[in-house]
């Protein structure tokens, strides 16, 4: 029989993924798909957003691979199953330092860190959450000519505030002084937030830049025996090639360990 920690991280985890639950799956609907040519010009005119709701395919949820509508996060069971093993991980082999996830959109990963130390009745290690809570920056291809012509930054549904993440993360009833959050834009708040050591970083910022401002201002406090997760590793040619640029200019050789169709990671070596 499991202990009543692994059947709550269980539940958790299928709660913030909707795995089981009812939830629709949101795409854009565009006015060329109507058939109906009034309906079309009134649409196009409109300003307002269409969208297709439809029921998750359990496959696709199982690896993130779907646009949840109320689902508090979207990377997928198989992503928040590597989130739970390097935290356990960590856990078990007193390695120290806290937790932290940049880029977390409604919450839900961060939500599960927080989940994961209560679980196991940590009370020494802080999950920090960092986001604009606006969205993607608009690409800087001068600087980053990887992320030019990226449009996240255009997707309204990537933007949610700090108070709904709160909301979220009181829903679960995991909103407490554990939880630190870090707003603005990675290159402003990474580097001077009073993080001392990291024991996990998880990084979902999907951009060249915002997966090398994490990497920059995090990888120095990761502690040997601690993980990095890189979300987009598998998705985003971008994040692929700042990950596998970092790694190559600091000399990291540490084995990058496939998740899922996207998710990568690595454990910090001595
Ligand atoms: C794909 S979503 C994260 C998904 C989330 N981890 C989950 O569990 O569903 C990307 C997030 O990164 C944030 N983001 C990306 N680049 C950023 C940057 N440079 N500074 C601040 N936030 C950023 C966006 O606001 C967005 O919330």
């Amino acid at each position: 029989m499991p202990d009543a920690a692994s059947l709550y991280l269980d539940l958790l985890q299928r709660a913030l993924t909707r795995t089981g639950f009812d939830d629709e799956v949101v795409a854009p609907f565009t006015s060329a798909a109507l058939k109906h040519r009034v309906a079309r010009r009134l649409l196009a005119g409109s300003g307002a957003e269409a969208v297709v709701r439809h029921r998750p395919d359990p496959r696709a949820r199982e690896v993130g691979a779907d646009l949840p509508s109320s689902a508090e996060t979207m990377v997928g069971e198989k992503r928040l199953d590597n989130l739970r093993f390097c935290v356990e991980t960590v856990i078990r082999d007193g390695v120290p330092g806290d937790l932290v996830e940049t880029g977390v959109w409604r919450g839900g990963a961060s939500i599960f860190l927080r989940g994961l130390l209560a679980a196991h009745g940590v009370t020494d290690r802080v999950v920090w959450v960092a986001d604009s809570f606006e969205g993607l920056p608009r690409p800087d291809a001068e600087r980053y000519p990887a992320d030019e012509g990226d449009d996240h930054w255009t997707r309204p549904e990537l933007a949610i505030s700090l108070e709904q993440v709160q909301a979220n993360f009181a829903r679960y009833g995991l909103l407490d002084d554990q939880v630190r959050f870090l707003k603005g834009w990675f290159k402003d708040t990474l580097a001077t937030a009073p993080i001392d050591t990291l024991a996990v970083a998880r990084l979902d910022g999907d951009l060249y830049e915002s997966t090398t401002d994490a990497l920059v201002a995090l990888w120095p406090k990761v502690s040997v025996g601690g993980f990095v997760i890189i979300d987009d590793y598998g998705a985003i040619e971008a994040c692929k090639a700042a990950t596998d640029d970092f790694r190559a200019a600091h000399g990291i050789a540490d084995e990058l360990v496939q998740i899922d169709w996207t998710g990568w990671f690595w454990r910090r070596s001595p």
